[in-house]
């Protein structure tokens, strides 16, 4: 075989890898696309269910960004948070509209109905495969620092990262919303509540990163209490 012919052969191997790269990039394009229109899908169902929780979703998925950048996440892992931030609740459309109406005065069982809702979230998500990151956002953004939590009673450094930001965000919006039985919690409240929350609910640096941007970021948080 002449050096020709090699070359020859070499080209139509390049351009026979590049011919695969494109097709690939192609469905990777197409099912990009598909994943959205499948969280635009899931996002109007929850919406359509509360729309308490649409605006609390959508401002808990930006207080977990927020506080991803503060901790130096990358731009995949702040994605992620996005996502699962917007999905962190949808498991209540599993549980009744009179429970999960209520907001005071639940019973015991009522109680144990809603918290279902990590895992029959996470049901619902685990057929998906492109939602395989945000799931352990799901299913343990109810859990605790110091171990009290649910539903797996999971420790520390043994909840996973993110799901431990989410639940930072969550709580500090579920603080600063107004509710139809009290008005949201004053700012000198919330930072007390963070300080007194770091190692019982929630992770120390992560709290800190929260308390980081109430007090000198103010800015930020107003931006995303107007969603
Ligand atoms: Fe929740």
């Amino acid at each position: 075989m002449n050096k020709d012919t090699i070359a020859l052969e070499e080209n139509e191997e390049i351009s026979e890898m590049k011919k695969i790269n494109e097709e690939l990039s192609e469905s990777n394009t197409i099912l990009e696309n598909a994943y959205l229109e499948l969280v635009e899908t899931l996002r109007l169902a929850v919406e359509a269910k509360d729309t308490y929780t649409r605006g609390h979703s959508d401002r808990v998925s930006a207080y977990s960004v927020l506080l991803g950048e503060k901790l130096g996440l990358s731009s995949r892992k702040l994605k992620t948070l996005k996502i699962g931030g917007i999905f962190h609740d949808i498991g209540k459309i599993g549980v009744p509209d009179s429970i999960l109406l209520k907001e005071r005065g639940l019973t015991e069982s009522e109680f144990a109905e809603i918290k279902k809702h990590p895992l029959v979230g996470a049901e619902m998500l685990a057929p998906v495969s492109y939602f395989k990151n945000i799931i352990p956002i799901i299913k343990y953004h109810h859990e605790r620092y110091d171990g009290t939590g649910y539903p797996a009673g999971l420790k520390g450094e043994d909840i996973p990262y993110l799901a431990r930001i989410v639940a930072v965000a969550d709580s500090f919006d579920a603080m600063t919303s107004k509710r139809s039985y009290r008005n949201s919690l004053t700012r000198k409240k919330v930072i007390k509540q963070l300080e007194i929350g770091k190692g019982t609910q929630f992770d120390p640096q992560i709290a800190d990163a929260m308390l980081d941007i109430i007090i000198n970021e103010p800015e930020k948080i107003k931006e995303v209490q107007k969603i």
